[in-house]
């Protein structure tokens, strides 16, 4: 993957994917989010105008299922979890600048318009097609909701449309021994006419289109063997009774929720439009638009966002993505993270136990943009968060501005020792930008670990302690500890995207704000705050409730 670093102020639209609406925020929601709040507040210091989008997606059978099941309509599940969803992604420090739903009437007017105008370009056709069918609860099943034998393989318990062992993509009818998911009995085949978009009209656009560099290696070569092994149309309807939107011209037959899903994307900008005239929705979407658009997924999406949705933006002459980033899932404790197998940790349950720096943090010495599995082991975390944020950012500051505070009024010297170390830190920002800008935070974190490790070891060889039984031991010690501060400042500026409520207790405790470019005067003569508890270190005894808790 290539990256371009200029100096010019840059337009971005970033988007995350669109979480379900039948279920809770998890941790593996705030990997893809945290990231992406990363580079959206990294590139805002910067300078650069940012919009980050997500909404909740709404439709499905799982959402209708869910709300069955609770007694209640599925448009109030719906706004029930919206209210949720946005309650905690704020609890993250994650501040979209549209969250919305797919539910909503600018989607449902866009996937109108889109469907309108595929269909005049005549790349929609029907087709009867035979699919399972839940007898006992009169409901066509869909691929996540039958099991079976993978016929590729042969391995056991295997969703509808693909195979979690061999990686092969199928027909559901093909499964062997197919059970239903929701009543455990057998389902039968049952035929019902279904609307197809013809991806195979865009087979050489899509082949021009992935030499763009838009993905991760790994990406762009599952994408090919997908694209290679022939491209299958598209089945863009659901039968009745679905939740979601009815399809114009048809009283029985709904959109299929990845369809207004991924116009979701369109729809919420278009919203966003709506609510700031400032923001032009053209200058964002045309064909030949120059705002760079990322967007952020899960491994488990790729096909959907690499193939079918560049594919639909050709089709309506719509530009395509700048660059899209894949991540893998997370591993707890060395068990994978999924509601069917039974461990699911909840953006909430987090909170019970820990703060939203923390994870940030952590996450981010993991994030290193490629789609590997990200593993939260607790003890090493705590671990971390100690040893980085605690000991060597915190402590810092703490052993300074108490010499700080008990001798010199809590003001900063007025001059400023020219020294090595503080050069060494000014010279490290166009690395540590290099490393935000392509999303290696945790070669950030590495680095300002490796500063905050000179930072404190400067203190330690100069013994400000030592230094008061003179006036002029109290100069030096002066120097020293207003060193001491004006490094902690730079440390936290370059942390400043990844822990915001930490860098904003800094702010308020130097009574500053960090900015790359103000960081590069020292501050002098100025003065702080009296010291206060930045940053909470974590106890490895609430490990044992936590588990208790799972
Ligand atoms: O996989 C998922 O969780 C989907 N809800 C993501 C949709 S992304 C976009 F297309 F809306
Ligand atoms: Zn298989």
């Amino acid at each position: 993957m290539e990256f371009k670093m200029h100096n010019q102020i840059d337009k971005y639209l970033i988007t995350c994917a669109f979480p379900y609406s039948n279920g809770s925020i998890h941790l593996g929601h705030l990997l893809e989010q945290i990231q992406a709040d990363i580079l959206v507040r990294y590139l805002r210091m910067k300078s650069h105008i940012v919009f980050f989008i997500c909404s909740d997606d709404t439709h499905g059978t799982a959402v209708m299922l869910k709300s069955q099941k609770l007694k209640i309509s599925s448009k109030f599940l719906i706004e029930k979890t919206l209210k949720k969803h946005k309650k905690i992604f704020k609890k993250f420090s994650i501040f979209h600048d549209n969250y919305s739903s797919t539910n909503s009437k600018f989607n449902k007017k866009f996937c109108e318009k889109i469907y309108k105008q595929l269909k005049k370009k005549k790349l929609l056709f029907k087709k009867k097609i035979f699919q399972w069918y839940d007898i006992e609860l009169k409901i066509f099943l869909s691929d996540r909701f039958v099991k079976g034998t993978c016929p590729r393989c042969q391995s056991f318990d295997q969703f509808g449309d693909h195979c979690e062992k061999c990686g092969a993509f199928y027909y559901s009818g093909d499964l062997l021994n197919v059970r239903s998911v929701l009543s455990n009995t057998i389902p039968i085949l049952k035929s019902s006419t279904h609307i197809f978009f013809n991806i195979k009209y865009f087979k050489n656009f899509l082949k021009k289109w992935i030499k763009k560099k838009v993905f991760q290696n790994s990406v762009l070569n599952k994408t090919k063997e997908w694209l290679f092994s022939g491209l299958k149309a598209w089945n863009i309807s659901r039968d009745f009774p679905y939740f979601g939107f009815l399809i114009p011209g048809f009283s029985k037959k709904y959109f299929y929720v990845w369809f207004d899903a991924i116009i979701g994307y369109l729809s919420n900008f278009e919203e966003l439009c709506f609510k700031n005239s400032e923001i032009i929705f053209s200058e964002f979407w045309n064909l030949h638009s120059k705002i760079i658009l990322y967007q952020f997924i899960g491994k488990d999406i790729i096909n959907f966002h690499t193939l079918f949705w560049p594919s639909i933006l050709e089709a309506i002459s719509y530009r395509k993505p700048t660059k899209i980033f894949a991540h893998g899932h997370i591993t707890f404790q060395g068990r994978k993270l999924s509601k069917s197998r039974g461990i699911v940790l909840t953006a909430k349950k987090w909170l019970k136990f820990f703060d939203s720096d923390s994870l940030r943090y952590y996450y981010a010495t993991k994030i290193n943009n490629s789609i590997e599995d990200i593993e939260i082991n607790l003890e090493n975390f705590i671990y971390k968060i100690n040893s980085d944020l605690v000991n060597r950012i915190v402590n810092l500051a703490a052993r300074n501005a108490s010499f700080l505070k008990k001798n010199f009024l809590n003001i900063l010297s007025k001059k400023f020792i020219k020294l090595d170390i503080y050069l060494i830190f000014i010279n490290s920002i166009p690395i540590i930008q290099n490393f935000y800008f392509k999303q290696k935070f945790c070669l950030v974190t590495q680095k300002i670990m490796e500063l905050a490790d000179l930072a404190n070891q400067y203190i330690s060889n100069e013994k400000p302690w030592k230094l008061s039984n003179s006036k002029k031991d109290l100069k030096k010690m002066h120097l020293i500890v207003s060193m001491g501060i004006n490094l902690f400042r730079i440390l936290i500026t370059f942390l400043k995207p990844i822990t915001p409520v930490l860098a904003k207790n800094a702010e308020k405790f130097l009574k500053i704000k960090l900015t790359f470019q103000n960081c590069k005067v020292p501050l002098l003569n100025h003065k702080i705050k009296n010291f206060f508890n930045l940053h909470n270190r974590l106890d490895l005894k609430i490990l044992n409730s936590f588990f208790k808790n799972i």
